[in-house]
């Protein structure tokens, strides 16, 4: 009898149980069916054009980049400027560190270009069969250095370039124009060393080149010893088409600049550039790529508005406004460094050098050969006569003077 009792009560509360179950699974079969339209509606808005909010919080309301000022630091002086530390401690090097020195395709990594080769000698050499006729060297000078400095360049590494180099200066000079066949340009820019002057100087620079259909634009100064074919090769080993900006940052750091080209200048933004110096190259692809801020006077108002020296404004345009990288080198040289240190086998095979110093330090490269310091005080002549040996003026005898 209790046995039965029992049993009795186990079904009624099984029945209980089963019920529940049953309103249970009506219940999830509803809140399925009232899910439904908001689980489907992700893939149709896909396919919808979404705004997208462009929203970035860490830029808005007032910053503590408000006050960062236009660049201070950049002046012309050696004082103004901290060489790059990278690129003296391989070069100060007791000749382990050499090789690195001068291998373009080690250069070429150090920057984060697509076209740092990884494909060995054939990118090296035949990706892009490159003429010297291709390249185009601005060379920026002024009135007052016509004799001092340009005489001296086109005495040497220009008579190797007369074609591909272009002498940009302030001023006419018919004479030399006449006298050395190479081509000068008059900017018609002001002779001041002022920010103004520079980038007036750079605007034309930039649209010669683009008018002259060359692939590449290479910018020295007018102390600056050009080394053709170890450029020749270092171009040949990029390509044109591609977005290339060679060149040594003077700084070991990126710079700091208000931006005011693609905001109010109440952000600041952070970029590398190739020091001027010592010279740089900027591939076709790229150089066009810059037109909306370089050409046709546009270089001058981009550089005024970001209030930056020319070089800058170059680095300014390609890293910050277009963000392609630079690709550092250590084979372009300015004065300042301490170009003392260049291991003397490894001169030859740089880019680009300088000189600097005659007040007080001389800072020259260290090359022997058929000049003497005195007769040759930036060294470029025994440099250039080391090169081209057959030159007419250069000693023909071994060289005897000593340094
Ligand atoms: C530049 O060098 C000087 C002296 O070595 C040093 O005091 C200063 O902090 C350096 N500046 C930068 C920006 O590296
Ligand atoms: C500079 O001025 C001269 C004379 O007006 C002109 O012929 C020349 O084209 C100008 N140079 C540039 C680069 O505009």
């Amino acid at each position: 009898m209790k046995q039965l009792r029992w049993s009795v009560r186990m079904r009624i509360a099984s029945v209980g149980v089963s019920k529940f179950c049953f309103l249970f699974s009506l219940a999830f079969c509803g809140l399925l069916l009232l899910l439904i339209p908001t689980l489907q509606p992700p893939a149709r808005q896909a396919d919808l054009p979404q705004p997208r909010p462009q929203v970035r919080p860490a830029q808005t309301g007032p910053s503590h980049h408000a006050r960062v000022p236009a660049v201070s630091v950049l002046t012309d002086s050696p004082t103004g400027l901290n060489r790059s530390s990278a690129g003296q401690g391989r070069i100060t090097g007791t000749g382990v560190t050499r090789n690195s020195n001068h291998n373009p395709k080690r250069d070429s990594k150090r920057g984060s270009q697509p076209g740092g080769r990884g494909d060995g000698l054939s990118g090296f050499k035949f990706r892009d069969l490159l003429e010297f006729k291709d390249v185009f060297i601005a060379v920026k000078t002024t009135r007052k250095y016509h004799k001092s400095r340009l005489e001296l360049l086109i005495q040497t590494w220009v008579s190797q370039a007369k074609e591909q180099t272009y002498i940009f200066t302030d001023s006419e000079d018919k004479e030399l124009r006449m006298r050395t066949g190479v081509n000068i340009i008059n900017t018609n820019c002001s002779a001041a060393h002022t920010r103004q002057a520079l980038c007036c100087k750079m605007s034309v620079e930039y649209d010669k080149f683009i008018e002259s259909q060359k692939k590449w634009f290479c910018h020295v100064d007018d102390d600056n010893y050009v080394i053709v074919p170890s450029l020749l090769r270092l171009l040949s080993s990029y390509h044109h088409s591609q977005d290339v900006y060679l060149g040594r940052p003077s700084l070991d750091h990126p710079i700091e600049a208000a931006e005011r080209v693609k905001s109010d200048g109440s952000v600041s933004v952070k970029f590398w550039f190739a020091t001027g110096g010592a010279g740089f190259c900027i591939s076709r692809g790229l150089a066009l790529k810059m037109s909306p801020w370089a050409s046709l006077g546009n270089f001058i108002s981009t550089a005024e508005k970001i209030r930056l020296p020319d070089d800058c404004t170059i680095g300014y345009i390609i890293e910050a406004l277009l963000e392609v990288t630079l690709t550092h080198t250590h084979l372009f040289h300015s004065h300042l460094e301490n170009l003392q240190k260049l291991p003397t086998d490894t001169v030859l095979e740089q880019v680009t050098l300088s000189y600097g110093g005659f007040e007080n330090r001389r800072n020259v490269v260290s090359v022997v050969g058929g000049f003497s310091l005195t007769e040759d005080p930036t060294r470029f002549k025994t440099v250039h006569c080391l090169l081209y040996t057959d030159t007419e003026w250069c000693p023909k005898l071994k060289p005897r003077h000593k340094n």
